[in-house]
């Protein structure tokens, strides 16, 4: 196994400390935006959004381990650093309770980067709600939700996963009840987007309503089935003119036999819905004998704080 590229500090708990828990296993998963309207700029240079968001049965994983200085490790060698949200997290939640424990955190990466399915979010939210258990911490899951936006916009959601109503910069939340578990098929270009390219190229005329969104809330609550939900992304347009392979996987994904495609958060990930999984398994097998990446998936119907 590769060294640990750690951060040591000193002041640490024994790790032989009998009340220390034993180690934690857990699932951060991915997500897809069932809408996402951009209400326009703000003056904190942010924007004002509304969108629903969705988790996904595919996962990254994050082990916790007690030990007595602050570990981290990744599969993945150039998300392995300091930099990434998984020991920013845990060094956050050391600064703001004082707790001077320790922890080993080794990250398994299922989701791809760049993809606008909020993986390093989603990570870093596992951090934060692993960490507030392994330390005996208390958090209370708003307190964690405040840390967890100081991370990034998306981080919140994961902590109120499967399904949210999100607002603000996408930082508040409010739960939605679970839809019936619906059959995603995803499929990601060869490229990956930049979140901040994409707003910083929003012109006024690509900001909505948010009446989008209150359709598909409704969709939901009305129990529509998934080929029927009004899905839409604000952002689509903007990232499709900067990066044509979103254009292209747009189309790829309909001409496997897709009743609809769409583009998730600022891309470059697209995907599709279905109820019945025949429906989708046929999509997913044409993508893949063509030669193409694909997954296969369905919506969360349980999120970390409901399990
Ligand atoms: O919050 P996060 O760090 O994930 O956002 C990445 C970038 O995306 C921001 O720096 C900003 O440029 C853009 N962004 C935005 N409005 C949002 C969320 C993100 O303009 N609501």
């Amino acid at each position: 196994m590769r060294a640990y590229r750690g951060i040591r500090r000193s002041g640490i708990l024994s790790s032989m400390d009998s009340s220390a828990p034993a180690a934690l296993v857990m699932r951060a998963p991915a997500k897809i935006n069932l809408t996402l309207d951009v209400l326009g700029k703000r003056p904190d240079g942010y924007h004002a959004l509304r969108s629903v968001m969705q988790a996904l049965d595919w996962h990254d994983t994050l082990q916790l381990e007690p030990v007595s200085d602050l570990l981290f490790d990744c599969d993945v060698p150039a998300l392995a650093g300091d930099a990434n949200l998984v020991p920013r997290a845990a060094r956050l939640l050391q600064e703001e309770t004082g707790c001077a424990r320790g922890a080993r955190l080794t990250l398994r990466k299922g989701i791809p980067v760049e993809a606008g399915l909020g993986g390093g979010s989603s990570d870093a939210a596992a951090s934060l709600l692993g960490l507030n258990r392994l330390w005996d911490l208390g958090l209370p899951p708003t307190r964690l939700a405040e840390l967890g936006a100081r991370l990034g916009s998306d981080v919140p959601f994961f902590l109120y996963a499967p399904t949210a109503l999100v607002s603000g910069r996408g930082e508040v939340v409010e739960a939605l009840t679970p839809p019936p578990a619906a059959h995603v098929v995803l499929h990601k270009p060869a490229i990956g987007i930049s979140t901040a390219r994409v707003f910083r190229s929003l012109q006024p005329g690509d900001y909505g309503d948010g009446l989008g969104t209150e359709r598909l809330v409704a969709a939901l609550r009305a129990g529509a089935p998934p080929e029927e939900w009004p899905l839409s992304n604000g952002l689509q347009e903007a990232a499709a003119a900067l990066y044509p392979e979103v254009a292209a996987a747009l189309r790829l994904l309909r001409r496997a036999g897709a009743p609809h495609a769409l583009m998730t958060g600022s891309g470059s990930t697209v995907y599709a819905l279905f109820a019945r999984e025949s429906d989708a398994r046929s999509v997913y097998d044409r993508l893949r004998a063509d030669g193409h990446g694909a997954v296969l998936t369905r919506t969360a119907t349980a999120g970390p704080l409901s399990a």
